[in-house]
Order: C-alpha cells, then sequence, then structure tokens
C-alpha cells in the first residue's frame, strides 16, 4: 500500500503536471480530491481496516492528500501567471494615434517677390515710400511730363473715376493711377533731397488676357543727387537684376525706349536660351543668347519733372526704373498664366507659394 501511495502520488503529480489550462486542472483536482475522487476513495476503505493499519495509512493518505492539494495550487499559480502573462502580451492597447497632417499656410508670390525686391535693394541703401491708389491726372500724368492731351495718356488704358462736381481742370481728374511713378512725384515734393527710395504699389489699367490683368503690381525705384549718372544707373540695375535671378553672369541689354518721364530712357532686357526646348533665363555657355526678354523701364529723369518737383535741374540728377513685380515673380518662378495670380486657388498656392519660416532678409530699409 506504501507503495502504492507511492505510485499514486508519481501518476497525480505527472497529470498535475501536464495539466495545461485552469479548466483541465480543476477536472483533475475534482477526479483525485472531489467526493468521487481517487483519494476520497481510498480514505473511504480506511473504514475496514484494522486500528494500526488504518492510522498509519490514515497519516499516509492524508499527507498525500495535501501534498496533492499542495501540487494543485501551485500549479495553478503558474497556470493563472501563464495566463495573465499572454493576456498582457495580447491586450495591449495601442496608445499612439498617428497625427493629422498640419496644413501650412504659403507666402505668395507676389509678396515673396516684394520682400526679395526689398531686401536687394535695402542692401543697397534704398528706403521704401508709398502712394495713395487712386491718384489725380497731375501726379499720374502732368507731373510727370505726359502734355495735356497726349496719346501717351490713353497709352495706358486708365480707369478714370467720375468726374468731382468740383473738379477745376486736369490736376483734380481722379484716376486709378496707372504706374507707381506718381509716387516719384510725391516723395520729390514732401522730402529734401538726396532722393533713394523704392516703392511697390497696385496699379491698375484696363486689360485682360495671359500676361495682362486690371490690377496688377509695380516696384519703382529713384535715385536723385547732385551727380547720379546714367553709369550709377546701370550699375545699379545690373548688380540688381543679377541679384534678383541669382545669375552672375546674366546677359543684359539697355534697349533705347521712351517713356515721357526720363531722357535718356531705356528698356532692360535679359538673355536667354533655349537648349533643351524651353526658354530658361541666362545665356549659352559661351556667352551668347537665343533671345531677350523685356523686364523693366528706365532712365535719367527728365529735366521737366525735377522742375514739377521743385528741384533745380542745374543741380539735381538721377535716374529711374519701374517693373511689373508680376511679371518678375513669373520669370524667376516659371508661372506661366498672370491672371492665375488672382484666382485665390490654394492648391495653386501650395505648388507656387513660398515657406513662410524662410523669409528672404528685409531686416534693413524698410520703413517702419
Ligand atoms: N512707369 C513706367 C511704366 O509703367 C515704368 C518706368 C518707371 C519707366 C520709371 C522708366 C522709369 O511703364
Amino acid at each position: 500500500m506504501t507503495n502504492d501511495i507511492q505510485n499514486l502520488k508519481e501518476e497525480i503529480s505527472g497529470e498535475i503536471k501536464s495539466a495545461n489550462d485552469l479548466k483541465a486542472l480543476d477536472d483533475m483536482r475534482v477526479s483525485v480530491l472531489g467526493k468521487k475522487g481517487r483519494i476520497t476513495a481510498l480514505m473511504k476503505t480506511l473504514g475496514g481496516m484494522d486500528a494500526d493499519e488504518r492510522k498509519t495509512k490514515g497519516q499516509a493518505l492524508n499527507a498525500l492528500k495535501n501534498e496533492i492539494a499542495e501540487l494543485i495550487k501551485h500549479q495553478e499559480n503558474a497556470l493563472k501567471k501563464q495566463e495573465l502573462d499572454a493576456r498582457i502580451a495580447n491586450e495591449t492597447i495601442d496608445i499612439t494615434l498617428s497625427p493629422r497632417r498640419q496644413k501650412k499656410g504659403h507666402i505668395h508670390p507676389i509678396s515673396q517677390t516684394i520682400e526679395e525686391l526689398t531686401a536687394i535693394f535695402a542692401d543697397m541703401g534704398f528706403s521704401v515710400a508709398e502712394g495713395p491708389d487712386i491718384e489725380d491726372d497731375f501726379y499720374n500724368f502732368t507731373a510727370l511730363n505726359f502734355p495735356a492731351g497726349h496719346p501717351a495718356r490713353e497709352m495706358q488704358d486708365t480707369f478714370f473715376l467720375p468726374d468731382d462736381e468740383q473738379a477745376q481742370g486736369e490736376h483734380i481728374k481722379k484716376l486709378l493711377r496707372t504706374h507707381t511713378s506718381s509716387v516719384q512725384i510725391r516723395h520729390m515734393q514732401d522730402n529734401e533731397p538726396p532722393h533713394k527710395i523704392i516703392c511697390f504699389g497696385r496699379t491698375y489699367r484696363s486689360d485682360y488676357d495671359m500676361t495682362h490683368t486690371p490690377m496688377f503690381h509695380q516696384m519703382e525705384g529713384l535715385m536723385i543727387d547732385k551727380s547720379t549718372n546714367m553709369g550709377h544707373l546701370k550699375g545699379c540695375l545690373m548688380d540688381f537684376v543679377r541679384a534678383f535671378f541669382d545669375i552672375d553672369d546674366l546677359p543684359i541689354q539697355f534697349r533705347p525706349s521712351f517713356f515721357p518721364f526720363v531722357e535718356p530712357g531705356a528698356e532692360v532686357d535679359i538673355g536667354c536660351s533655349r537648349k533643351g526646348g524651353g526658354l530658361k533665363i541666362g545665356g549659352n555657355k559661351d556667352g551668347s543668347v537665343d533671345g531677350w526678354l523685356e523686364i523693366l523701364g528706365c532712365g535719367m529723369v527728365h529735366p521737366n519733372v525735377l522742375k514739377n518737383c521743385g528741384l533745380d535741374p542745374e543741380i539735381y540728377q538721377g535716374f529711374a526704373f519701374g517693373m511689373g513685380i508680376e511679371r518678375m515673380a513669373m520669370l524667376k518662378y516659371g508661372i506661366p498664366d498672370l491672371r492665375t495670380f488672382y484666382e485665390s486657388d490654394v492648391r495653386w498656392l501650395e505648388h507656387y507659394g513660398f515657406d513662410p519660416l524662410d523669409r528672404p532678409n528685409n531686416a534693413t530699409g524698410v520703413k517702419s
């Protein structure tokens, strides 16, 4: 019987160890220790034994029962731990959340170009002047040496505003400025020479196609003192154009042209090449060009304009220049249609716009 108990113990221990889930283990427990369990059945046989045998067997069986109970408890703990570990491994919650795409605003090419122009001219010592969009005939034309009734006034497709009741003569006639040259006049009238300014602003002409919109932006520059000459004009504009397009050897030509407010007057063209089909700003390797693109107007300020602003042309002289900001942006950034600048299409802005955190340096020279 002692051997039997030893065998039973080994048998049951083996079964306990191979019970690999709590349900199987519990079934095991019932089959061993339950009312009809194997050890219980053996306990029941004690009644039929004599006192001595009952005593030894009883003790051995009790010891076996306790050991088995202990083993079962041990296995139960092991299985519970196993189960918990498995749950912890399987039930991990993913608390990460992929970030939502943040839309970053973009700087409009007009604003970008204005800042670039400002940075370049600020570097050369120009400061920024301003003037109104609604001008009168005097500042837009007369003071700029457009003779009364001269066809040049029509040349610019002017938007005239309705006649003022109190209007007397041309001076009062209101219009939307057709160019920023009016700011030259206002600046010279309100300030003492020398003058060294640039100005940016909206300008208006009755025109609409791929390269014209009724409202567009111009930039004007003016430099007046006692000795500024055509050489300064050329040097200043060549430096500017090469800095703006970031091409050190960009071919540049000054082509004689007419504007009533300058004498002599010129238009500035930049060289381009047609290598590989498309038009590219900059000359060929050997310095030749395949074509010229007109980019701005300039000239020595006409003596009549100086006189109109109270300056003596025998003492003062200088140059002026003007350009379309959209045109500069279109050429530099390859934007084909001017009208798209004003369609407020966010996709267009995402494509052609600029990073707001990466601005051209305009720390100096901007009027505060
Ligand atoms: N105001 C001229 C235009 O709009 C440009 C210009 C400015 C030309 C200054 C010469 C000097 O066409």
